[in-house]
């Protein structure tokens, strides 16, 4: 069930959402669980996504994408990760975090040159901010870029940087005036096959382990001037702005781990017997669904909003940074919860590793940290509430 009576589905969207499931249930689903186990990354699989449209939905045609909307977007990369969060999280970076920043940053060139081969699904994106000493206060980052002629000079030292391993282009943010702390950033697309790009090792992780993860390390990395997003100290409004598209994306994420995980318990809820009657039938079971599902289809509501809020600012400018949060935060949390409540449901074999529903619970985790904690989106919520900033 994905469609809400405030939401009513054009055709068009409904294609997109049928087509990622087809697409998820026939291609992705029978090499999930192996890929969780190996920790290998399924170039195969994101090759074919790219190749149906799923790495640029929102670009526009001439620049490789599928031309479509926000919720379109939103629709298609839910559908993925109710298969698999790993598939998802290279899809929904390269979407927002990478294609999505240099469309409303960059240059007509810029445009032609880093976002086709990315949306068209040929190369991989992705996007650099966290360092070593700078996650949830991303203003304090020691990396450095010195302009020297025609060139700007990279040196540093990134960190979690999803599909560091594999990219072939990847937005990078540095200093290049630390006197002006945050002001002093700016933001750059670099090609991963520069000298001096080198890839760190890959971090071995709990969840959406089929995706890579790695440092970065830049060392006396030269790229042309004109790989610039932006002028010199937009770098910070640049990487908040591209945020706040890519809060929508985990949020999609996180309510297709959470309706997965909460499907296979409402069917075995049915299925299972205790005590001579189905599980679901006792309460401690029974108000659990009523529980996953409630929040389930709240965190549908605001993340499909935070996709229309959007694709309202594409017209007016605003920001939507408010609607993003609101979603990431509760669709995460609601994963974690409904993740949580389906091993107990499923009890040993929700433990188990026959079923995928400790791979649901491992997977959801990350949607509560990365692209900004649950506390950092409680303190944008806040402080819009406030008119603290
Ligand atoms: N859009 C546009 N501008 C924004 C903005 C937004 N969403 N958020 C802040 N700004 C602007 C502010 O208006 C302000 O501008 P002025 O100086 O002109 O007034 C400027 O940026 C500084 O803003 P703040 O004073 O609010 O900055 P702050 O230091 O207090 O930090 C923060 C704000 C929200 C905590 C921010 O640091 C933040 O989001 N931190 C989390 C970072 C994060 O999400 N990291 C994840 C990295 S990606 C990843 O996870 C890996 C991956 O590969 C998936």
């Amino acid at each position: 069930m994905n469609e809400l009576a405030i939401f009513p589905l054009s055709d068009e969207h409904k294609m997109i959402r049928d087509a990622a499931r087809d697409f998820a249930q026939k291609e992705i689903a029978p090499i999930a669980a192996e890929f969780d186990e190996s920790g290998e990354f399924p170039l195969k699989t994101v090759q074919k996504m790219g190749e149906l449209g799923f790495m640029g939905i929102e670009m526009p045609e001439q620049y490789g994408g599928a031309g479509m909307d926000t919720l379109a977007y939103v629709l298609a990369l839910e559908e993925i990760c109710k298969v698999d969060a790993a598939h998802g999280v290279v899809m929904s970076v390269n979407n927002s975090l990478y294609c999505h920043g240099i469309l409303k940053f960059g240059t007509e060139e810029q445009k032609q040159k880093f976002i086709t081969p990315i949306a068209s699904g040929k190369s991989i994106g992705a996007y650099s901010l966290t360092e070593p000493m700078s996650g949830s206060d991303a203003g304090t980052m020691r990396s450095r870029a010195v302009c020297e002629g025609n060139e700007y000079v990279l040196n540093g030292r990134k960190s979690w940087v999803t599909s560091g391993p594999v990219a072939d282009f990847v937005v990078v943010f540095m200093m290049t005036d630390p006197s002006k702390k945050q002001k002093g950033i700016s933001a750059f697309v670099v090609e991963a096959n520069r000298p001096g790009f080198i890839r760190g090792k890959k971090e071995p992780k709990l969840g959406i382990r089929a995706s890579a993860t790695s440092e970065l390390i830049f060392e006396n990395c030269r790229i042309p001037a004109e790989n610039r997003l932006g002028q010199e100290g937009d770098g910070f409004k640049i990487a908040m702005t591209v945020l706040d598209a890519g809060r929508i994306g985990i949020a999609s994420q996180a309510l297709g781990i959470a309706e997965v995980a909460y499907e296979a318990s409402r069917q075995y809820a049915t299925q299972r017997e205790a005590f001579g009657q189905p599980i679901g039938a006792f309460q401690g079971t029974g108000f659990k669904i009523a529980d996953m599902k409630t929040r389930i289809e709240a965190a549908r509501l605001l993340t499909y909003n935070a996709a229309l809020a959007k694709e309202k600012s594409k017209q007016s400018g605003g920001r939507y940074s408010l609607e993003a949060s609101m979603a990431k935060l509760f669709s995460s949390e609601t994963a974690m919860y409904v993740a949580h409540q389906a091993v107990q449901i499923h009890a040993g074999m929700g433990y188990s590793k026959e079923l995928p529903i400790e791979r649901y619970f491992r997977d959801a985790k990350i949607t509560e940290i990365y692209e900004g904690t649950s506390e950092i989106q409680r303190m944008v919520i806040s402080r819009a509430e406030l008119g603290l900033k």
